[in-house]
Parts: structure tokens; C-alpha cells; sequence
């Protein structure tokens, strides 16, 4: 009789045997990196006030706004380099397992862990743009010790370039996640509490089309009980490359 597969091997099976491997990635998996995560355990959203990021609060008070939007966002992303999570993923596309990741972070992690195809949901914060004349900049290009950081064109006043409250997601993400979304069998669900519309909806729409869903999360999310086929409740930093292993050694 064969010995009883492990959840592990049978991901890793699901992952090798996928045609159209995806990744949906929230918060969770920057944790490791020093990024803390926006609800639960250390989340920004005990310590600080949400609103600093909702648009019509950031137009009425720019200078709250950004004094607390420079040190829940602009602080710790400087030191924060890609954890195992995001090098696992990156190897994996360079392997042409993993076809393209859908990134609610704003960090640029994946980026710089080597991903190519990453559709930032939620935009950047890599990026400013000006609120007067549109034009964009990358953010060591602008002096961030102002008060309230102005246009180098039009002295304008600028907005990190990442989707605010009240604010749409940017077409060319929403467009190219949808895409992905809806040609994956196989979806690795990783650091996410699946709380934000519309984007917690990539994962469902796999699952609608007859997908299978590998959820990592170190605490059960709206997906655990709902559309989870496989459900790791561990670090991502720990998993992903256990998950590697598996699939190595089903070569
Ligand atoms: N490994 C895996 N999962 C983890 C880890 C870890 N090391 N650490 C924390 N988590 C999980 C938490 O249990 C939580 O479920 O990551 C999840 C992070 O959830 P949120 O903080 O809600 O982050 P996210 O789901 O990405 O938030 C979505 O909310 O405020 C907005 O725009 C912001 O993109 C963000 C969106």
C-alpha cells in the first residue's frame, strides 16, 4: 500500500503538474523581510490611523497625511530586502513553473527578488506622482524631507503612487490580474487576510473556474474555510522553499 502522501508532496504535485501557475500575495509575505502586515498580530492598522491614507482625508490634510504616511511606508521599506518566499517564487518563474504573480504589496519585493511578471494590484510605492500636473517620479528623485513633498516640475503637491481609500485600481493591473487570475489552474494564496475588495477576489475567481487553491497564511483568512484546497499554516519564508524541495524531488 503506498505510504500515505503529505499535504506537502500533494501540493507539490498540484504545483508541478499546473499548466497555468499563478501567485496572489498580500502583506504576509513581506513580513519576514521587516514589513509589518496591516491587520492581526504587529499590524499597522493598531498603531496607526487608516485614514492617512484615504484620498479626500490626504487632499483636506496632505501634511498629517504625510507625515504618517512617510513613517508606516517610507521608513522600513528602505532596509527591507526579498525574503526566501519571494526568491522561491522568483525561481520558479525563472523555471517557467510560475507564469506571473498579483501583488496586493506595494514593496517591490518580488520585483527585486527577480519576478518579472508582478501586477502591482495596488500600485507602488516606489513611485510618486503629482496631484497638479500628473507627472510621475521615482522616489529618490524628489526630496521626501519636505514637509509635503512637491513637484521638481510644477511645485505641485505629490502622492505616493500607490491606490489610496476612495481611490480606483490602476486600469493596466486590474486588466492584466484579471487575466492571469482567469487563465490559472493552480493559484498559491500567500500572507493575505483576503479582506480588500477587488482585489481579494482573484483568488475566487480561480476557484470559480474549477481551479485549486494553496493557501499559506500563519492564521486562517476568508479564504481558509471557503476556497482553500490546501491550507499551510506556516511562515511563507519556511514553506515556499519546503514546497521547492517536494517539487525538486518529483523530477
Ligand atoms: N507568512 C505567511 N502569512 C503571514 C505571515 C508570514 N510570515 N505573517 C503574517 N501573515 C498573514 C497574516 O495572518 C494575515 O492574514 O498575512 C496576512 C496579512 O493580512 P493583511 O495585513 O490584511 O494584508 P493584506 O491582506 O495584504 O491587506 C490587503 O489592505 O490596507 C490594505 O492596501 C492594503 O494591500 C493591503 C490590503
Amino acid at each position: 500500500m503506498e505510504a500515505k502522501k503529505t499535504q506537502i508532496e500533494r501540493a507539490a504535485e498540484a504545483i508541478k503538474n499546473a499548466k497555468f501557475l499563478t501567485a496572489f500575495t498580500g502583506a504576509g509575505i513581506s513580513v519576514e523581510s521587516g514589513i509589518p502586515p496591516f491587520r492581526g498580530q504587529g499590524g499597522l492598522w493598531n498603531k496607526y490611523d487608516p485614514r492617512m491614507i484615504e484620498i479626500s482625508f490626504f487632499q483636506e490634510n496632505p501634511e498629517q497625511s504625510w507625515s504618517e504616511i512617510k513613517k508606516i511606508f517610507y521608513s522600513s521599506m528602505k532596509s527591507a530586502k526579498p525574503n526566501p518566499a519571494h526568491l522561491t517564487l522568483a525561481e520558479w518563474e525563472k523555471q517557467g513553473l510560475l507564469k506571473g504573480i498579483i501583488t496586493q504589496n506595494i514593496d517591490n519585493l518580488h520585483q527585486e527578488a527577480g519576478s518579472k511578471t508582478v501586477y502591482e494590484f495596488h500600485g507602488t510605492v516606489n513611485y510618486l506622482v503629482c496631484t497638479v500636473c500628473g507627472k510621475r517620479f521615482f522616489h529618490t528623485d524628489v526630496d521626501l524631507n519636505q514637509d509635503m513633498p512637491s513637484c521638481p516640475e510644477c511645485r505641485g503637491l505629490l502622492k505616493p503612487d500607490f491606490v489610496f481609500y476612495g481611490e480606483g485600481i490602476p486600469r493596466g493591473a486590474y486588466d492584466n490580474s484579471l487575466k492571469l487570475a482567469s487563465k490559472s489552474d493552480v493559484m498559491i494564496v500567500v500572507g493575505t487576510s483576503g479582506e480588500v475588495m477587488p482585489a481579494c477576489h482573484m483568488p475566487v475567481i480561480v476557484k470559480q473556474n474549477g481551479g485549486t487553491i494553496i493557501e499559506i497564511n500563519t492564521l486562517p483568512s476568508t479564504y481558509t474555510e471557503s476556497i482553500s484546497d490546501f491550507y499551510f499554516e506556516m511562515k511563507a519564508g519556511e514553506i515556499l522553499p519546503a514546497l521547492a524541495e517536494a517539487v525538486k524531488k518529483l523530477n
